[in-house]
């Protein structure tokens, strides 16, 4: 008679839904050296240690598909606003900004300063970057983008037009070495004022590299509100220029005047990915949070401050509010408080469940792990998809809120081994109470 295999862990009596979308069913997991290698009934086999899953969901680990973690996972290697939302590996280097390369010297123009502290670590290459990774490793596992806002920073001597050929030149070099060191993609941020001034052409040319290789192009776009139609023909072109995939962060309309209008960008997105691959993410909340702007144009509805480097006791307190107080109007306050981060009441929930509800979108928190009091998303963004827009509210079932926190995820940035519960996958598994998960 053969003898029952033996693992390093069990965990019994669960119920698994695996990250494909496929119906729970109830099994045993069996891990050995940090592999799923069964997945059954175990309960006559031996382990080292035996977990109790009793009444809970197993499933893969769940995939942040949206984060600005590259400082974080270096800085706090236990990554607690993330692990204990059952988050085991995120994506970083969105929104056109990652912290390498980068010089010591480099200067930190907003939303860069959003990810590295003016004391940080900085890696000249994207190898040393990842390297400092391997060294020092943190409790999730890291897939690092470049971005292009940090290329920029490192290749030009003015952020105020667009890139010539001679820089589109280094920024190609920056990217082929990022890539060969392991980079899974390049971002982008027109949106924010250092990349504003690149063309369409400007990006097309320094993404170049990425054609041919797999790797993704990922986008904030350059406009989230008025122009949203226009900024998705945008990314599409890129796409279709590159041969490459492309994920639009944190798909959103902002704006009242803009309310509603999921139910035209979501059938052109759809109607995109017939011919190109597309894909999305979005956060589980109606209100934004990133750099607090200067513009005047972006200082519109109820804005929330998250942090200041010169006035920190404002921290989580209205920006009106905070004018009124100093009796100056809001834009000079802005200008007073920065470097600053905030939260931006500008979106409708009702596109908010229409984009979180389509089939193709993934769960990404775009946590800013900074500041005194961070938009909760950093902490909050899985919960509250699994408690209150899939169990509370019904948006989906659980079976394809899993789905949109792994398997797609997986399936889009090619991670391999991840992003699934099956045998042979990377034992990445989080298990947790349906009943009663909530933020
Ligand atoms: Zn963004
Ligand atoms: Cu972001």
């Amino acid at each position: 008679m053969p003898l029952a295999p033996k693992f390093d862990l069990i965990i019994h009596g669960g119920t698994v839904i695996d990250g494909t979308k496929t119906p729970r069913f109830d099994a045993d997991i069996g891990i050995l050296e940090g592999f799923i290698t069964a997945i059954g009934d175990l309960s006559m086999c031996e382990a080292d240690a035996k977990m109790d899953a009793t009444g809970k969901i197993v499933a893969a680990g769940f995939i942040d598909s949206h984060t600005h973690d590259d400082q974080a996972v270096l800085a706090q290697p236990d990554m607690t606003f993330k692990i204990s939302q059952g988050v085991t590996t995120v994506i970083t280097g969105n929104c056109g900004i990652s912290i390498a390369p980068l010089h010591p010297g480099s200067p930190l123009p907003a939303p860069l300063n959003l990810l590295a502290d003016v004391g940080s670590a900085r890696f000249a290459t994207f190898r040393s970057y990842l390297d400092a990774l391997r060294r020092q490793p943190s409790a999730v596992n890291v897939a690092a983008m470049v971005g292009h806002t940090t290329l920029r920073v490192m290749t030009m001597s003015s952020l105020e037009r667009a890139a010539e050929s001679s820089e589109i030149g280094a920024m190609n070099a920056l990217l082929e070495e990022a890539l060969e060191a392991g980079a899974i993609g390049i971002s982008t941020g027109t949106y924010y004022p250092p990349a504003a001034h690149a063309s369409t052409q400007e990006v097309i040319d320094v993404c170049r590299p990425i054609t041919g290789t797999g790797a993704v192009y990922v986008t904030h776009m350059r406009d989230e509100a008025d122009n949203s139609m226009v900024s998705l023909e945008e990314t599409f072109l890129i796409g279709r220029e590159l041969d490459s995939p492309v994920v639009i962060s944190h798909h959103k309309l902002q704006r009242a005047q803009n309310f509603g209008k999921s139910a035209i960008t979501l059938p052109r997105i759809r109607e995109a990915m017939q011919c190109q691959c597309v894909a999305l993410d979005c956060y589980p909340y109606n209100a934004s949070s990133t750099m607090l702007h200067r513009d005047p144009s972006r200082l519109q509805g109820r804005i929330l401050i998250a942090s200041s480097e010169p006035h920190p006791e404002q921290a989580g307190r209205d920006l009106d509010a905070i004018a009124s107080e100093w009796q100056i109007d809001k834009t000079d306050a802005a200008a007073r408080l920065q470097p600053a981060s905030a939260i931006y009441f500008g979106m409708d929930e009702g596109d908010v469940q229409n984009i979180l509800a389509f089939d193709e979108t993934m769960i990404g928190s775009d946590g800013i792990p900074t500041g005194e009091k961070p938009h909760p998303r950093l902490w909050g963004t899985f919960p509250r998809i699994l408690g209150h827009y899939s169990r509370d509210i019904g948006l989906f079932p659980l079976e394809t809120a899993i789905w949109k926190m792994t398997g797609l995820t997986a399936r889009n940035f090619k991670l391999v081994k991840r992003g699934t519960l099956r045998i042979g996958q990377h034992a990445d598994v989080v298990v947790f109470n349906a009943a009663t998960i909530r933020t």
